[in-house]
């Protein structure tokens, strides 16, 4: 379909108005409706918040948060990039075009409503894998339509580094907004006790966005979600180990001076650059997410967080983890290098007394593993008296469809209010079924 009109939705930093101001005096964007005299400079744009502008090329439409699409950061999750003309751009998802114009409500738009709802259904007639999946697939996504279900994560390829993006379950989405639903409250509540630095840390940040498992589209991860949070932080900090993740969170977010990137092992760089610098003197504040696939994150940097007294953390507690590697019915048949990534994780091994108790037999005593939730109140037990944080949420089972366990959550302050909220963010998002 071709429109006489280009809408662009454009990122709320200083470093773009700059960028968009050029590009608007380039094309000589006189407003379509307004004062004409008015200088559409970066001062300008950065008080609107929509507008139209009429230039040598057509009528452009600017807006910074779309009625019924949400902002920049919401519309580059689902986007995806297109050639057009001599070079690549980032058109927005199809869905999100549809939302736009019927929020919109402009008779034109609901005119092309129809055309879109058209279009859709002929992407998803193409996209059967039996019809023409295979042949359209790859123009409408970055992945193919046989990779959107069941089998190996589905791959794109951005400059040197290829980008491996995982397939998330339910649950995972349900982390993802609540660690967002707690980011938006303790950056509110700092901001208002002024001449706080408030830091956001995200260690194992992965790619900035997943496939969900449930539709098969793109659904943003942790990064994106708390840098759509309002207020923002006045610095992120993300780690992977994956430069590919990487490469895609940076094309994501943009060139932005308050977000820095880190490729390497988040337990070395956390100790070594990111919380050393979070100190209790200069008023800055930080809320740190742990969310590691597994036993790959060690006890010193929970510890560090808890002591530094300025550190807020959310941890992923990978119960599922430790049951698969180290906590064995029989404990005789756990590896070395398991127990010994268990040790690193939990500090030390006091976690192999608290994982089973001794029985009397018949003829002999035998150790029985403790269940899940014992073992996660011992932790919590643990980030109190020995990390050092004040208060420490009650843990959240996060459940798969089958209602097996995964991880828990752990929310821990310094402050009872953070905890508080935590805890009633966890509550708010309690799965339904008892634990297993
Ligand atoms: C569970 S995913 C994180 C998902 C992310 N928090 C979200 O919700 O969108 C774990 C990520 O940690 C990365 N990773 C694994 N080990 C790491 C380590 N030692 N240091 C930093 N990143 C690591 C993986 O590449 C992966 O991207």
């Amino acid at each position: 379909m071709i429109t006489d009109r280009l809408d662009i939705c454009y990122a709320r930093d200083k470093k773009n108005y700059r960028a968009l101001a050029t590009g608007l005096r380039e094309l000589d964007a006189r407003l379509l409706d307004g004062e004409e005299t008015l200088v559409l400079d970066a001062k300008t744009l950065e008080f609107g918040d929509g507008f139209a502008v009429e230039t040598n090329a057509g009528i452009l439409g600017c807006l910074s948060a779309p009625a019924g699409a949400g902002r920049f950061l919401e519309l580059i999750q689902g986007a995806s990039e297109m050639v057009v003309g001599s070079g690549p751009i980032t058109v927005a998802a199809l869905e999100d075009v549809i939302r736009l114009k019927r929020a919109s409500g402009r008779p034109s738009d609901l005119v092309e409503l129809e055309i879109l709802a058209a279009l859709r259904e002929e992407i998803e007639y193409a996209r059967r894998p039996s019809i023409g999946g295979r042949l359209l697939g790859r123009q409408l996504s970055t992945f193919s339509s046989d990779e959107r279900g069941k089998g190996s994560a589905p791959t794109t390829r951005l400059g040197e580094h290829e980008v491996k993006f995982d397939k998330v379950g339910e649950w995972s989405e349900l982390k993802i907004k609540i660690v967002a639903e707690y980011a938006q409250p303790f950056s509110t509540i700092l901001k208002a006790q002024k001449g706080f630095t408030r830091v956001y840390i995200d260690a194992f940040s992965g790619p900035g966005r997943h496939i969900s498992k449930k539709s098969g589209e793109f659904v943003p991860g942790s990064p994106l979600a708390v840098l759509a949070v309002s207020p923002p932080f006045d610095e992120y900090h993300f780690i992977d180990l994956d430069q590919g993740k990487l490469d895609e969170l940076r094309r994501l977010v943009g060139p932005r001076s308050d977000v820095k990137l880190y490729q390497g092992d988040c337990n070395d760089v956390l100790l070594s650059e990111v919380f050393p610098t979070i100190r209790y003197e200069d008023y800055r504040r930080g809320l740190c997410l742990l969310d590691p696939y597994g036993l790959n994150l060690k006890w010193e940097v929970m510890q560090s967080a808890g002591r530094s007294q300025t550190i807020d953390m959310i941890l992923n507690f990978p119960v599922a983890d430790m049951n698969r590697n180290a906590l064995w019915r029989d404990p005789t048949k756990v590896s070395a290098d398991a127990k010994k990534r268990m040790t690193a994780f939990w500090g030390d091994d006091s976690w192999s007394r608290v994982a089973y108790t001794t029985k009397r037999g018949l003829f002999e005593e035998f150790p029985e593993k403790e269940d899940n939730e014992t073992i996660a109140r011992a932790f919590r037990k643990r980030l109190k008296e020995v990390a050092g944080f004040a208060f420490v949420s009650q843990p959240l089972p996060m459940r798969n469809s089958k209602g097996a366990t995964v991880y828990y959550l752990f929310g821990a302050s310094q402050k009872e209010v953070g905890v508080k909220i935590i805890d009633s963010v966890f509550k708010k998002h309690a799965q339904g079924r008892k634990a297993r």
